[in-house]
Formats: structure tokens, C-alpha cells, sequence
């Protein structure tokens, strides 16, 4: 599993989340049972990281990411430090990530990091001496919200082993689909990447999904309605304006994919719709009312799969 892997840590638990594939499915699974444990027993974890502190310095625009972070860490009793942003701290002076990392390692005990640029993680965790999470790296990867992710899967449809997920827009800037793909290989899932062909995944991401399981299928598509039919999970995704080098691109695509209420007719009655959110318009509002509209649901998921993971990288500490 390679060098980053801490033996100090209960189950074996990953010190820094950086890259999904670097997790196991069992430990995957382990967190999903503690999730599930957090949410039936708020109360006795309500202490459980008391006097701890998590620095969650967000180079790139959150909502959910960072609200469910710093509730999940103060639902433990924990603290976090405030960082809305570059704007107000000395990153505005031409202090460097390595430089700001160092510091709130000496101020914390755990980083959550959002960055615009893919391996700014990576680089956290060079030079921080406490754990660092990775809340989005440029195009990169999103492991927490993969985490959420698949525990949503899991949750709705009772688990994830041979279910078919339909990965739906923009698959090549959006790094919720890469973590996505690899986790959906873990778990023995099957995939089909519904994109415009200017925004087809890139290969690293599907080899490494292979590599993690030989065995992994997915497909390729254009067509949302063609990928509908056999879903059990329809994962739409925002087209990401800001990562697009050219503009002109992404006002070709902009509008690629929309889920209306026609697609719900063609979904099967028990599938899902998730999205990792903010949508644009790719789901239409009608859909919300839907029971199988679980986007929401899925966000809330997120608290508690945040709980468990700050939980197991921090509360199973061996002292
Ligand atoms: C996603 C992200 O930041 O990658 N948002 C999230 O964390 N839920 C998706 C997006 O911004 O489109």
C-alpha cells in the first residue's frame, strides 16, 4: 500500500487522504460502519476529539465540503481554525503553500486542504507533520467526497457490489468522477462514463481504476438517455466553467447534459439520482420532489462520513 500507510494508527487506518486508490475497501467499508455507528450515537461521540484542532485552509470556493468538515469536527468537540479563503491571511502577501501548510501544522492537529491546483495535497503532506486531507485538488481527485459517495450508494441501495452508476458530464475537470471511478472499482461496481467527447475522462484515472481491479468494467457513452435505461445510480456533475482554458469550450458544452422530468420516466423505479452539488442546471428543480432524487440526502451523508473519518485519523490514536 506503499510508505504512507501509518502502523501507529488503529485498522491501519491511513494517516493522509490524498488519493483514493491509497485506501482499501475494507477500510472503506470499516468507515462506512462507523459512519452509521456516529449517526445512531451522536451522544457518545460528542467529546470524542475534544481539545483538537483542524485547519481547513480552502484556496478554492466550498460550501459543503467545508461546512460539513467543520461541523463534523465540532459535533466531536473538536475546534477548527477559520480560513474562508486566501482574502485576510498573509497567503495574500505571496506566502506559499508549503509555508502556510508548515505553519498550521504547528498550530493543529489536522489539515483539511482545497486547492485549484492537482497535487497540491500531495505537497501538504511532504511537508506537514500532522495529517492532511485532501478536500479537492485542482482536477485531481476528491476522496472525501468519494467517501460520501459510496457510503451514499450503500446506504440507498444496499450496497455497492455489482450495481451499474452512469458517471454523467463533465468526466474530464471534474475530480469528483475520478475518486468516483476508482472507489466504484474497489466495490466491484460497474461504470458507464457518459461525456461530450471533448470531456471524456482521461486514461490515467481509468487505468488506475483497473489497476486496482483487474477485473473493473465501465464503458464509455454520449447519450444520457441510452446510459438510463440499466442504471441503478445516475451520478450527474457540474460542467466545470472555471477549470476550462478556454471559454469558447465551455460554452459549447455548457449546457451537455440536463436531468428533466422525461429522464425520470425513463429511470427504473428503484435507481437513484445523486450529484455531488452545486448544480447549475443540470437536474431540473421538478426532479427534487422525486424520491429517487437523493442529492440531498447524499450531502447530509456527508457530515457523518466526515465524523467517521476524522474519527479514525484522530480518535483511534494510539496514545
Ligand atoms: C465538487 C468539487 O468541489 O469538486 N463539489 C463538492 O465538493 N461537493 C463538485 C463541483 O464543484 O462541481
Amino acid at each position: 500500500l506503499g510508505p504512507h500507510i501509518s502502523p501507529g494508527f488503529a485498522m491501519n487506518f491511513p494517516k493522509n487522504i490524498i488519493k483514493l486508490q491509497e485506501l482499501t475497501r475494507e477500510q472503506l467499508s470499516d468507515l462506512f460502519s462507523l459512519a452509521d455507528n456516529i449517526r445512531e450515537n451522536q451522544e457518545k461521540y460528542r467529546h470524542s476529539l475534544d481539545g483538537l484542532v483542524m485547519a481547513a485552509p480552502f484556496y478554492e470556493n466550498s460550501t459543503r465540503t467545508r461546512w460539513s468538515f467543520e461541523a463534523a469536527m465540532r459535533r466531536l468537540g473538536g475546534n477548527v481554525i477559520d480560513f474562508a479563503g486566501p482574502e485576510g491571511t498573509s497567503i495574500m502577501k505571496g506566502e506559499t503553500l508549503s509555508d502556510t501548510i508548515k505553519m498550521a501544522s504547528g498550530y493543529s492537529h489536522v489539515i483539511v486542504l482545497r486547492h485549484k491546483y492537482d497535487g497540491a495535497a500531495e505537497l501538504a503532506r511532504e511537508v506537514s507533520n500532522i495529517p492532511v486531507l485532501n478536500g479537492g485538488d485542482g482536477k485531481n481527485q476528491h476522496p472525501t467526497q468519494t467517501m460520501l459517495d459510496l457510503y451514499t450508494i450503500k446506504r440507498e441501495l444496499g450496497s455497492i457490489e455489482g450495481k451499474k452508476v452512469a458517471i454523467v458530464g463533465d468526466l474530464r475537470y471534474g475530480r469528483t468522477t475520478h475518486s468516483l471511478l476508482i472507489g466504484l472499482s474497489m466495490f466491484n461496481a460497474k461504470a458507464t462514463l457518459v461525456s461530450p467527447p471533448t470531456l471524456k475522462m482521461h486514461e490515467k484515472h481509468k487505468r488506475t481504476a483497473e489497476q486496482v481491479n483487474p477485473k473493473f468494467k465501465y464503458q464509455e457513452e454520449t447519450s444520457l438517455d441510452k446510459a438510463l435505461w440499466d442504471a441503478d445510480v445516475v451520478y450527474m456533475t457540474r460542467i466545470q466553467k472555471e477549470r476550462f482554458p478556454d471559454q469558447q469550450e465551455y460554452e459549447k458544452v455548457k449546457h451537455a447534459y440536463v436531468f428533466r422530468k422525461e429522464q425520470l420516466e425513463k429511470l427504473d423505479q428503484k435507481s437513484i439520482i445523486m450529484h455531488p452539488l452545486p448544480r447549475v442546471d443540470e437536474i431540473a428543480y421538478e426532479v427534487d420532489k422525486d424520491p429517487r432524487a437523493a442529492y440531498f440526502r447524499q450531502a447530509e451523508n456527508g457530515l457523518y462520513t466526515r465524523m467517521a473519518l476524522l474519527q479514525k485519523v484522530l480518535g483511534e490514536r494510539e496514545q
